[in-house]
C-alpha cells in the first residue's frame, strides 16, 4: 500500500510546496502519495510564492502544478506521516488531532536530520537567501526520508 505523506507549513506557499516538490523529485520509483497544506487559509487556491518556484526551478523541480489549500481534519486520518516545518505548525496541527494515533503522525521535518527540534525558518518576509537556505535544509531532510522509505 502507498505511504501517504503530507507536508505542512503556515501559508502553504513557501516551505511546504518546496518540501513536497523536493521529496517528489526523489521518489519517482517508490509507492508514495505526496501533498502539502497550510494551517492557515489566506492563500488557498494560489500558486506557490514566486521565490519558491524560482529556487525549485534552479534545481530542476517544477512547483507550478501546486495550489495552496488549508489542512483539514480528514488529512489527519488519511495521511500516514505529517511533516511540519516549525513548532507553531506542530502546535496548530496537534490541536486538531482527535486521537493518539493521529498525534503520533505529526513530526518536525528537520528531526529527520537531527533530534534537536530544529525549525525550518519562515522565509516569507526575507530575501532570496532565505529560500535557498530553506531549500538546502529540506533537501537534506528529504534525503533521509527517502532512506527511511526504502527500508
Ligand atoms: P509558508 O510562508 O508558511 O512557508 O507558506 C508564509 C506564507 C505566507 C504568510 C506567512 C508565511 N502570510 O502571512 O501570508
Amino acid at each position: 500500500m502507498s505511504t501517504k505523506i503530507l507536508m505542512v507549513c503556515l501559508g502553504n506557499i513557501c516551505r511546504s510546496p518546496l518540501a513536497e516538490g523536493i521529496l517528489k523529485s526523489k521518489v519517482p520509483d517508490l509507492d508514495v502519495i505526496l501533498d502539502s497544506a497550510g494551517t492557515g487559509a489566506w492563500h488557498a487556491g494560489e500558486l506557490p510564492d514566486k521565490r519558491s518556484i524560482e529556487v525549485a526551478k534552479k534545481y530542476n523541480i517544477d512547483l507550478a502544478g501546486q495550489r495552496a489549500r488549508q489542512i483539514t481534519k480528514d488529512d489527519l486520518s488519511s495521511f500516514d506521516i505529517i511533516y511540519v516545518m516549525d513548532q507553531s505548525n506542530y502546535n496548530n496541527v496537534i490541536s486538531m488531532c482527535s486521537s493518539e494515533d493521529e498525534r503520533q503522525k505529526i513530526k518536525l521535518i528537520l528531526n529527520e536530520i537531527s533530534e534537536l527540534n530544529l525549525e525550518v525558518p519562515d522565509p516569507y518576509y526575507g530575501g532570496e537567501d532565505g529560500f535557498e537556505n530553506v531549500f538546502k535544509m529540506l533537501d537534506l531532510a528529504c534525503d533521509n526520508i527517502v532512506l527511511k522509505l526504502k527500508k
